[in-house]
C-alpha cells in the first residue's frame, strides 16, 4: 500500500533524477581519433565529462587530417541531423559559423575568461562575428621530424640541423638497407610534410607569402619550384609500399626500428608514447632541419552545432567549460602529444618534447612565424587547402615534374580563390 507521505517523496526522488538527467544530457561527439595515441587521449576527454555525468556517444570516422569525418558531418547536417560536438579545424569552423549553423558559448567564455588566456591566433578560428563558437582543445604543429634513437646511434647519425644534413642523414640510412623515411602516400599526409618544405625552400615570409596570402607569382616561383624538387629529394627516401599507408603505421615503423625518420606533426608522439617510447632515450623529436624558429600550427577545437534543446546546449557549455579547464588541457595534451591551447598551463607534467613545444610555440608568436599549417586548415579555406592538396600529391607520385608542379600549384589556387 503507497502512503501520501511515501508517494511524495517517490514523485520528489523521481524528479531529482529526472532533473539530473536533464542537466547531464548525453553529447554526441563526431571526431577522428581513431589511432592507439589519440584514442588514449580521447579516453581522457570521455574520462573527465563521465566524471561530471555528461554522457559520451562517440561517433568516430577514421582518416588521419579529418577530410572523412568533414564528409560524413556534411551528410548529417543535410539530413538535419548535426552531432552536437564536432572536432574541427581552422577554417572549416568559420565555414560553418558563416552558415549559422553553429551555437553559441559567450555565456561560458565569459564566466570562465576565455578572453585572457587563449592566443590570438586560436581566437581568429575560435569566434566568429566576436562570438564564442569553438573550445580549443590544443595547439599541434606540423613542422616535426621523429626519429628512432637506436638507428642513428647505430649508424653514427648526429642530429641534423640543416636541409643538407637532413639529406645526408637519409642517404646514409637509406645506404644501410633499412627505410630512410617512413610515410604514408596519402594527400593530407603529402601535404603535411610541404608544411615544412616549403620554409626550408623559401623561409617563413615566403610560407606566409604563398599560403596566407595566396600571392600567385610566389605560388608559381623559382622558390617554390626549389620546394617542389625538395619533395622529389623527400620521395627517394620512402620505401616501395608508402603508397596509401596510414600515418600511425608510418609512425610505427619508426617505432619498430623499420624506418629511422617520419616527418609528422606531433599527434606522431602519441604513438610513441602509447607504445612506451621515451623521448631522448627512444626517440628524438626536433624541428625540420631548415624551419627551426617556425611554427606551422593547427589547434583542434569543438564547434557545438546549434541545438534547440536546452539540456543539449548545457551539455555543450559543460563540455565547453571542461575541455578549457587547465588542468584538462594539462592531461589531455600530455598524452595527445600537442600543447595546451590556454597560456596558463604550467609546463610541469611535460616530458621534453611537449616542453620544447610549448617554448618554441610562445617564441614563434613573439617573432611572428607563428603561421597556420596549410595542410591542416589553417592557412585557407576548404577549397583553396584541397586545390594544393592535388597538386602536391600529384607531383609526389611523379605526375609532375617540379617546373609543371609549381605552374600546376598558381593556377590551382587561383581558381579555387
Ligand atoms: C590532425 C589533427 C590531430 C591528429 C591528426 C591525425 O588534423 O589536428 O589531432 O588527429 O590530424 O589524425
Amino acid at each position: 500500500m503507497i502512503n501520501k507521505t511515501t508517494g511524495i517523496a517517490t514523485a520528489f526522488a523521481v524528479l531529482m533524477s529526472t532533473g539530473s538527467v536533464l542537466h547531464a544530457a548525453d553529447v554526441e561527439v563526431l571526431h577522428w581519433w581513431t589511432s592507439g595515441g589519440e584514442a588514449a587521449a580521447l579516453n581522457v576527454l570521455k574520462e573527465d565529462l563521465a566524471s561530471q555525468d555528461i554522457g559520451w556517444v562517440d561517433m568516430p570516422v577514421a582518416g588521419g587530417g579529418g577530410e572523412a569525418a568533414m564528409t560524413t558531418l556534411r551528410a548529417r547536417v543535410t539530413a538535419g541531423d548535426p552531432p552536437t560536438a564536432v572536432q574541427m579545424l581552422g577554417f572549416d569552423i568559420q565555414d560553418w559559423a558563416e552558415q549559422g549553423a553553429l551555437g553559441n558559448l559567450n555565456d561560458v567564455a565569459e564566466a570562465e575568461g576565455w578572453a585572457d588566456v587563449v592566443p590570438e591566433a586560436l581566437q581568429a578560428f575560435s569566434k566568429y562575428d566576436g562570438n564564442w563558437i569553438a573550445a580549443p582543445v590544443n595547439v599541434h604543429s606540423t613542422n616535426w621530424v621523429w626519429a628512432n634513437k637506436a638507428i642513428l646511434d647505430e649508424l653514427g647519425i648526429a642530429q641534423p640541423t640543416t636541409w643538407q644534413e637532413f639529406v645526408a642523414a637519409l642517404q646514409a640510412v637509406q645506404d644501410s638497407g633499412k627505410v630512410a623515411l617512413g610515410h604514408g602516400g596519402q594527400a593530407w599526409q603529402d601535404a603535411t610534410i610541404f608544411d615544412g618544405v616549403v620554409i626550408t625552400a623559401g623561409g617563413p615570409e615566403f610560407y606566409k607569402q604563398a599560403f596566407i596570402d595566396l600571392d600567385i607569382d610566389a605560388l608559381g616561383s623559382e622558390t617554390m619550384v626549389e620546394a617542389f624538387n625538395r619533395m622529389d629529394t623527400l620521395r627517394g627516401f620512402v620505401d616501395d609500399n608508402f603508397s596509401g599507408r596510414d600515418w600511425n603505421l608510418a609512425s610505427a615503423m619508426v617505432i619498430n626500428g623499420e624506418a629511422a625518420f617520419q616527418l609528422m606533426g606531433d599527434w606522431a608522439k602519441g604513438e610513441f608514447l602509447n607504445a612506451g617510447k621515451v623521448p631522448g632515450e627512444d626517440f628524438l623529436c626536433f624541428r625540420m632541419p631548415g624551419t627551426e624558429g617556425s611554427v606551422t600550427f593547427n589547434s583542434d577545437q569543438f564547434a557545438m552545432f546549434d541545438v534547440s534543446d536546452d539540456d543539449a546546449k548545457a551539455a555543450q557549455a559543460a563540455m565547453a567549460a571542461s575541455i578549457m579547464s587547465p588542468t584538462f588541457q594539462s592531461a589531455f595534451n600530455v598524452v595527445k602529444g600537442s600543447v595546451p591551447a590556454r597560456t596558463d598551463v604550467p609546463d610541469t607534467d611535460f616530458d621534453d618534447c611537449g616542453k620544447k613545444g610549448m617554448v618554441e610555440l610562445a617564441e614563434a608568436a613573439e617573432a611572428g612565424t607563428l603561421m597556420g599549417s596549410m595542410a591542416h586548415g589553417h592557412a585557407n579555406r576548404a577549397a583553396v587547402k584541397n586545390a594544393i592538396y592535388d597538386v602536391v600529391t600529384a607531383h609526389f607520385n611523379g605526375e609532375y615534374d617540379a617546373e609543371t608542379a609549381a605552374e600546376e600549384l598558381a593556377n590551382a589556387v587561383e581558381g579555387a580563390m
